[in-house]
């Protein structure tokens, strides 16, 4: 196994907040993420290298040993599945929610629901729990649309100011999880990297603690 670190980085939102933290915790990448078409970077540290891909695209770096640490959000890796991963820190950004969503006053569908999501496999988990028989129908957007285009009954989506919705005449029903970003540690590297992966945690854990004091006041 080489000596580097490899740290996958979401794109995308989560990204503006994730760097602060990593400088925090004394990573820094040595050129703009934001102003270059690279998806491989060096940092501040030899041994540490970042790489920022599709925030869905992380788990599945991490857990195959691609990377050794990734930064992903807690419905991207429910949605995945937690086999050959750690998650040993909730890096407290990018607070949302995991929601059914459906339209203002309308009654649920009490026969066979259709569900229109990203997230199929919360979806199924989730109303199989509930004993609600659903038809989970996958889309990879724009998931506000399907009730209004009668293409499903409810939606199963993110929300945290609850604008989109509102904005499309929709109302959250039911929370299936709160959400944040998580760290997660590739198993076998946590054991045979540990050396140099613990110190990098106490860091990010320290960096997230003086940021929750910060918004505290
Ligand atoms: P992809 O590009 O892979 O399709 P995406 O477009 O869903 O991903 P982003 O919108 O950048 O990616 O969101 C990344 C993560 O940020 C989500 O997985 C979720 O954890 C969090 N997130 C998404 N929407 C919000 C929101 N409105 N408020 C706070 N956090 C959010
Ligand atoms: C996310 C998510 C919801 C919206 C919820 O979309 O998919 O649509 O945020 O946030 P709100 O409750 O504050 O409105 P985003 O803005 O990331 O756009 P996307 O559809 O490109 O993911």
């Amino acid at each position: 196994m080489s000596k580097q670190l490899i740290v996958a980085l979401s794109k995308g939102r989560i990204l503006e907040e994730t760097l602060p933290l990593l400088a925090d915790a004394g990573v820094e990448p040595v050129e703009d993420l934001g102003k270059s078409r690279k998806l491989l970077f060096d940092t501040n540290l030899p041994d540490v290298k970042l790489v920022v891909i599709r925030a869905t695209d992380v788990p599945t770096y991490v857990q195959l040993g691609a990377a050794d640490l990734g930064i992903a959000g807690k419905d991207v890796l429910l949605e995945h599945g937690a086999a050959g991963l750690y998650e040993p820190l909730d890096l407290e950004i990018a607070r949302c929610k995991l929601m059914t969503a459906g339209i203002v006053g309308a009654e649920p569908a009490s026969a066979r629901r259709r569900v229109a999501t990203k997230f199929v496999n919360i979806a199924r988990r989730w109303y199989a729990e509930q004993g609600i028989q659903a038809e989970v129908i996958k889309l990879y957007g724009a998931m506000e649309l399907a009730p209004l285009m009668n293409l499903a009954d409810e939606i199963v989506d993110i929300v945290d100011t609850g604008n989109t919705l509102r904005a499309n005449g929709m109302e959250p029903r039911e929370l299936i999880a709160p959400v944040t970003t998580r760290l997660v540690v590739n198993k076998a590297s946590m054991t045979m990297k540990h050396a140099r992966i613990k110190p990098l945690l106490e860091r990010l854990k320290q960096a997230v603690v003086a940021r929750r004091e910060d918004v505290a006041g």
